[in-house]
């Protein structure tokens, strides 16, 4: 096959784009909102090690995986692994490890879009001055009153999802680039004025020793969610890389490339839990408190500083931008692979996939009010039941489709795309996209490909069914 052919749907004018697409597309909610209040349902420091292990020994091999394949076949996930297999003499099934991967990007979008829309509702809030001197106490109140709303949330959601939709429609290519060259840098800084508040609150030290400070009990609990996590964060498991990897230009490094936004992604998690608990315990809240931590602590934060309205203005604004331009590439593997499958036209495949999502989503929106009852796979002292209205225990809608996209699928799909990298396609072909010159640095990454990441997949897995 060819490889310097560019793919239907167009590609990054240089592997700078590249790099921009790739750290926008990983660089989100998962870093800012979703890893600080798992670090802290799972306790601290024994989740963050294990978080960065598998970045670095799972998930950055996969992130590779993903992209040489991309790059190599040049189509959608689906079929860029058929066109790969049939082309190295392999099974054309493979492709259905790519299908169930785009069908997990749909679902993270469903829930993805609706926290999204948090985002959005306090870049409003904010703005009004609704936080402006609160107590601790309040911000939870006023989060509380937030979610219980399901118009409220709704509106948001939708307007998200059509915020993200509009990009894809028009193609990701011309639509990404003009918007992350500027947003990014200036998350970055804004994250790192947030962790400059932190240090002024007098608890920053008691937020460094809850992340990390080791503790061994509890190193079980949080390996599979820590593991599903790693590849939530990077953006791996469901082909959104991959897709980015067909538009790459076919003169431009993947390893180092790779290894930088891995970098980026995972330097912008930690910098929000430094930023996050520091404020979290100055504030007398619970670590644990859940998916509302970060909308609880940093509007605290931003209600009693000077220039905290306008900062925390800023601030939301950066971070629905993020998580847009992570939404879109959780979208664009299954959008482009219905462009090259049928004739329809791509902003009605947008259209309709974005509906679907929006739709699914509505099911999270309602886990959080009408729906909070709601609970499946409930094992109580009663013993296991598939649904039950009222059960203390069990999961809700988001907590059903959070558990089966990232500590199910995610992994599954990671481990699918790095066999198919290590394995099917053949040496030669991965040495020719990797284009890495040294020998040992060549070998290292196929030993990680071929060995560490599937054995390490498994391992854990294996841990979390034998515990
Ligand atoms: N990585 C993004 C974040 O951290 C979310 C995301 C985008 C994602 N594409 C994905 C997660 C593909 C899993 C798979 O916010």
């Amino acid at each position: 096959m060819s490889t310097d052919k560019v793919s239907v749907h167009g590609g990054w004018a240089s592997r700078w784009v590249f790099i921009l697409a790739a750290t926008g597309s990983a660089v989100g909610l998962g870093s800012i909102w979703k890893f600080p209040y798992m670090v802290g349902v799972y306790g601290g420091g024994a989740f963050v090690l294990v978080f960065l292990a598998c970045i670095a020994l799972i998930g950055v091999p996969v992130m590779l995986a993903e992209t040489l394949i991309g790059r190599r076949a040049r189509q959608s996930p689906a079929n860029a692994l058929k066109a790969l297999a049939l082309e190295a003499g392999h099974s054309g099934k493979w492709s259905w490890g790519a299908f169930a991967g785009m069908i997990t990007a749909l679902l993270i979008l469903s829930f993805y879009s609706v926290v999204g829309g948090w985002s959005l509702d306090y870049i409003i809030d904010m703005g009004r001055g609704d936080f402006q001197g609160v107590a601790a106490d309040q911000v939870g109140a006023y989060f509380g009153g937030v979610i219980a709303d399901p118009w409220r949330l709704t509106l948001w959601h939708t307007i998200f999802m059509l915020l993200s939709a509009v990009v894809i429609a028009k193609g990701v290519v011309a639509g990404l680039e003009r918007s992350l060259r500027i947003m990014m840098p200036l998350l970055f800084v804004m994250m790192v004025i947030l962790l400059g508040y932190s240090l002024t609150t007098g608890h920053f030290m008691e937020g460094v020793h809850f992340m990390f400070d080791f503790h061994p009990d509890k190193l079980l609990d949080g390996l599979l969610p820590a593991m599903g996590h790693a590849f939530f964060s990077l953006s791996v498991g469901v082909g959104s890389i991959m897709i980015y990897g067909a538009y790459m230009p076919k003169n431009s490094s993947i390893s180092g490339t790779i290894v930088g936004v891995a970098l980026l992604d995972t330097f912008v998690s930690l910098l929000a839990g430094l930023a996050l608990f520091p404020i979290v315990f100055a504030a007398g809240l619970n670590p644990s408190e859940g998916p509302g931590l970060m909308f609880v602590s940093l509007p605290f934060a931003f209600g009693n500083v000077a220039f905290g309205q306008l900062m925390g203005v800023v601030f939301f604004i950066l971070v629905a931008i993020a998580a847009w331009s992570s939404a879109i590439s959780l979208l664009e593997p299954m959008v482009a692979y219905l462009v090259e499958r049928t004739k329809i036209r791509r902003g009605w495949v947008t259209f309709w996939l974005a509906f679907t999502c929006w739709f699914v989503g509505l099911g999270t929106v309602f886990s959080f009010n009408i729906w909070q009852q709601a609970k499946f796979f409930v094992n109580d002292g009663a013993g296991f039941h598939l649904y039950q209205w009222g059960a203390a225990s069990g999961l809700d809608f988001f907590g059903v489709i959070d558990f089966f996209t990232s500590r199910i699928m995610l992994p599954l799909g990671g481990l699918c795309f790095v066999v198919f990298a290590g394995w099917v396609m053949g040496r030669d072909a991965v040495r020719d996209e990797l284009s890495i010159r040294s020998p040992f640095l060549f070998a290292l990454t196929l030993f990680l490909m071929r060995y560490v990441a599937p054995i390490g997949i498994l391992v854990v897995f294996a841990a979390q069914l034998w515990k």
